[in-house]
């Protein structure tokens, strides 16, 4: 692919050298037409929405509205059920404290999996701790992929929500969860995705992927940070109640009383990230036009990681975290670990070569414990990485391999 100039950070120098960016999985990079639609819109259409007379306000309101429709069209549901929050993270804690309050008493069971980030790990965990619901952890086979037979053990008509990622932010290839969610819904439970990570990699479709809810964030799909995305299905729009509360979100307030406005602006009180939301929808804008989601994305991306699995391989010290198989399939990152040096130290030793990856547990310390492993280097590729990258990262690493420290 050849689109690394539409990306005006790789026309500056970093540390004095090219910049490797190979940590799309913490934040993508940001192509010029969403850095110009969020500095357009503060240079020539600044305004509140929903509130103003004046046309400024209106033309804010239309770009607030169309950006609505493109994120509905993006992942197949319709404009009134999606619902603009901060990122995935406020996307589940909004589900944990709204939807789940009311439905999941204590003694009913949630599942997540081991491989869940912090993000979809702790709300439901202190979710279950404050209000006696059980959480069930799933488990991953040898392959890496959820451990159907251990769901089935789980999975009850005590289970009310199964919130799964629909790709791990360590091990990089996009599950299926159609067994899964089949299943849970045969069950009675809701389900809740996790598309923080798989956003950026594989269409999204919310009926086929059979849920009630999905979350993502903008910010690895090349949009601005700040932003994100909770699916609420109209099923539940009635019965769930609102996150937060303030302006833009109520009908009539009186002294002891309130009513609220229709879902989506039900849940989105408060005047909402706009400048974002224009850079949202120029991200998807960015999207389609280039076919990023198409199987030839997909297939180069899997190339990059295919190359970089075949020269870390040759590193008899390095072992490789995840499926072999399907990273070269689908993947779109690679996490590692090297014996004798720490992650910590490799990521930095990169960082003075131009080369920025991330190393730790990637807010993932429950797969890492799962795994046994205090701490992996993790290259993450987006669709601006090229072969260049992948062999000037595996140059630099067997230098280090073999100087050392
Ligand atoms: N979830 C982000 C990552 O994987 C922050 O690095």
């Amino acid at each position: 692919m050849n689109i690394k100039k539409d990306f005006p950070i790789f026309k500056h120098k970093y540390r004095g050298q090219e910049l490797v960016y190979l940590d799309s999985a913490a934040t993508s990079q940001k192509p010029q037409v969403v850095i110009d639609a969020v500095s357009n819109f503060y240079t020539t259409g600044c305004s509140n929405i929903h509130r103003a007379v004046h046309d400024l306000g209106e033309q804010a309101t239309l770009q607030y509205n169309l950006a609505r429709q493109k994120v509905a069209k993006f992942i197949n549901a319709q404009d009134n059920e999606v619902i603009f929050t901060a990122g995935t993270t406020a996307g589940i804690n909004f589900i944990a404290t709204t939807w789940a309050k009311k439905f999941i008493l204590p003694g009913d069971e949630i599942i997540i999996s081991v491989s869940e980030h912090h993000a979809n790990f702790v709300p439901w965990q202190q979710f279950a701790l404050k209000t006696g619901a059980i959480l069930k952890i799933l488990n991953l086979n040898h392959s890496f992929e959820f451990d159907l037979e251990h769901y089935q053990q789980l999975l009850s008509s005590k289970t009310k929500l199964v919130a799964l990622t629909l790709s791990s932010n360590v091990l990089g290839v996009i599950n299926d969860l159609d067994v899964i969610t089949k299943q849970a819904k045969q069950a009675g439970s809701a389900v809740l995705i996790d598309a923080a990570q798989a956003v950026a990699y594989t269409k999204l479709d919310v009926k086929k992927l059979n849920c009630d809810f999905l979350v993502f964030s903008g910010h690895k799909m090349l949009a601005p940070d700040g932003i994100g995305v909770l699916y609420l299905a109209q099923a539940w729009h009635d019965q769930t109640d609102p996150y937060q509360f303030g302006g833009g979100m109520v009908s009539q307030v009186g002294y002891n009383q309130v009513s609220f406005l229709q879902a989506p602006a039900k849940f989105e009180a408060g005047t909402p990230a706009i400048a974002s939301i224009v850079g949202l929808a120029a991200a998807i804008d960015y999207y389609q036009a280039n076919n990023l989601l198409s199987e030839q994305t997909t297939k180069y991306l899997a190339d990059l990681c295919t190359r970089l699995i075949a020269g870390l391989t040759r590193f008899s010290q390095v072992k490789i975290v995840g499926n072999y198989d399907l990273l070269s399939k689908d993947g779109h990152l690679v996490s590692f670990t090297i014996a004798g040096f720490h992650a910590h130290d490799v990521a930095a030793y990169l960082d003075q070569y131009g080369i920025c990856v991330r190393a730790g547990n990637h807010c993932a310390q429950p797969l890492h414990d799962y795994l046994k492993i205090t701490a992996t280097v993790r290259v993450s590729f987006h669709v601006y990485n090229t072969m260049h990258d992948v062999d000037r990262i595996l140059v630099i690493l067997a230098q280090l391999i073999k100087r050392g420290l």
